[in-house]
């Protein structure tokens, strides 16, 4: 009977992602406007999900490496960057185990995406090893100390003091945390 509801469980599952993700969409042009991503760079997404960010990465010009280790959002991303014409290509797997990329990014975007992975000073690692010389790494978390209005739980959200620690650890000069739209807080880091 569950393998039966699997199709049915998977297709809603994936509606719901590509809902509430859609929902931050607005926060592309803010967050690629901070970091300095412009038309021609390559930008790596990790934690990418259904692309909701990384299609509007896409749309300024960018070339998008988006990563996740959720196979279905990316298929989802990969088909809406079809459909709209995007360079988007997709990489599934964990930020820990990052691999060769087919190009260094010029910006790596990681977005309420660093708290939900289990082995953080890997991943800060691997990023770093994978960025070259001028990229920057661009982080926005769920602040702790916003109302808890909108987005993760605040049980899940990381303090911005937690982010700016993994960093230094695992070799980035990062900027202070700033304030962003949505409860958010936001680091930009260099290898
Ligand atoms: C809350 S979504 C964020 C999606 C998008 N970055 C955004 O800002 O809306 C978190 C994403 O991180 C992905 N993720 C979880 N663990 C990860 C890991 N170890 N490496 C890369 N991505 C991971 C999840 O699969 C999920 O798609």
């Amino acid at each position: 009977m569950q393998a039966e509801n699997q199709p049915g469980a998977d297709a809603a599952r994936l509606e719901r992602l590509v809902a509430r993700q859609a929902e931050k969409r607005h926060l592309a042009a803010i967050w690629a406007a901070r970091v300095g991503l412009a038309a021609g760079m390559t930008v790596l997404d990790i934690g990418a999900g259904t692309g909701a960010l990384a299609l509007e990465y896409a749309a300024l010009g960018a070339r998008v490496l988006a990563m996740d280790p959720d196979s279905a959002s990316l298929a989802y991303a990969a088909a809406e960057a079809a459909r709209r014409g995007l360079a988007l290509e997709t990489i599934v797997g964990r930020a820990e185990a990052l691999a060769a990329l087919p190009a260094a990014p010029d910006r790596v975007m990681l977005t309420d995406a660093l708290h939900h992975m289990q082995e953080k000073d890997a991943a800060l690692r691997a990023i770093r090893t994978a960025m070259k010389p001028g990229g920057a790494l661009f982080i926005a978390e769920y602040d702790p100390a916003g109302p808890g209005a909108v987005g993760a739980p605040m049980a899940r959200r990381m303090d911005p003091a937690e982010a700016l620690t993994l960093l230094a650890a695992a070799g980035f000069a990062a900027s202070a945390a700033e304030a962003g739209p949505d409860e958010h807080y936001t680091i930009i880091a260099v290898p």
